[in-house]
């Protein structure tokens, strides 16, 4: 993942054409390493990891497209040399990368899971603690150990709204279903809508022997925020948009015993 600091002027150059990404626009509080709490002094992403690079610029004297965004809307203008002409900085106000694979998983040794939140990369505290403007999560390749536990995500609502996307691989909660969840692609729960393991998954883990198992084959994260997340008409009016998206949890049967 790579961070671009609020007012960056910045260029992507893809090393590939098919390269595609995902953006993030965080309007609130900087992102910043969470709390790590009885967690201790390291785990989950560990500052080491960020690197940030060393100036770059060009001096280019010639037509340059520069593309701003004001008030939700792209703006264009051609200036007569680059801005990207910044030769050294201080401060801390830096873009910076971050290598997921990095990221030092935590979870449960004994029994039950953890709140997903143990997942976070970087958060984008609010004036609310546990309700951030944003948390970026990661789902990593690790160890499921279990014990007494349905261990895919469980069944819940609560008061973020999630944004998942696939980087790679699969992701453990939604294996099934038409259309599936590929690299990608994207999944919307926004606040308060119930949600968890699609049919196939449910019927998979519920018979699965819980002996330790490794989930490797795939990289998945979430923009969990405290705002309601809108689609826009080129999402909803896509032909790659998961139709009936809640067919997957069709076939759910009872198993209510109070
Ligand atoms: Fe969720």
């Amino acid at each position: 993942m790579a961070l671009i600091p609020r007012g960056v002027r910045f260029r992507v150059e893809p090393l590939e054409p098919s390269v595609r990404g995902y953006v993030c626009e965080n309007y609130g509080r900087p992102f910043t390493l969470p709390d790590l709490g009885p967690i201790g002094a390291n785990g989950l992403a560990n500052p080491r990891d960020f690197l940030a690079p060393v100036a770059a610029y060009e001096d280019v004297e010639r037509p340059v497209e520069v593309v701003n965004k004001f008030c939700g809307n792209l703006w264009a203008a051609t200036y007569d040399h680059s801005p990207l002409d910044v030769v050294a900085w201080h401060g801390t106000h830096v873009p910076y990368v971050y290598d997921l694979r990095r990221f030092n998983v935590l979870g449960t040794i004994s029994y039950d899971h953890p709140d997903p939140s143990i997942f976070t990369v970087l958060t984008s505290p609010s004036d609310t603690p546990g309700l951030a403007g944003v948390d970026f999560v990661v789902f990593a390749p690790r160890w499921l150990v279990g014990e007494d536990t349905f261990r895919p995500p469980y069944f819940h609502r609560n008061v973020m709204s999630e944004y998942m996307g696939l980087i790679e691989g699969a992701y453990d909660a939604k294996t099934g279903g038409a259309g599936g969840f590929v690299p990608g692609g994207g999944s919307l729960h926004n606040m308060m809508s119930a949600h968890g393991p699609d049919h196939e998954t449910f019927e998979r883990a519920s018979a699965a022997e819980l002996a330790p198992h490794r989930l490797d084959d795939g990289l998945a994260f979430m923009f969990e925020t405290r705002w309601p997340v809108t689609a826009t008409r080129q999402a909803l009016e896509a032909d790659h948009l998961q139709g009936r998206y809640d067919d997957v949890w069709q076939g759910l049967e009872r198993h209510f015993r109070p």
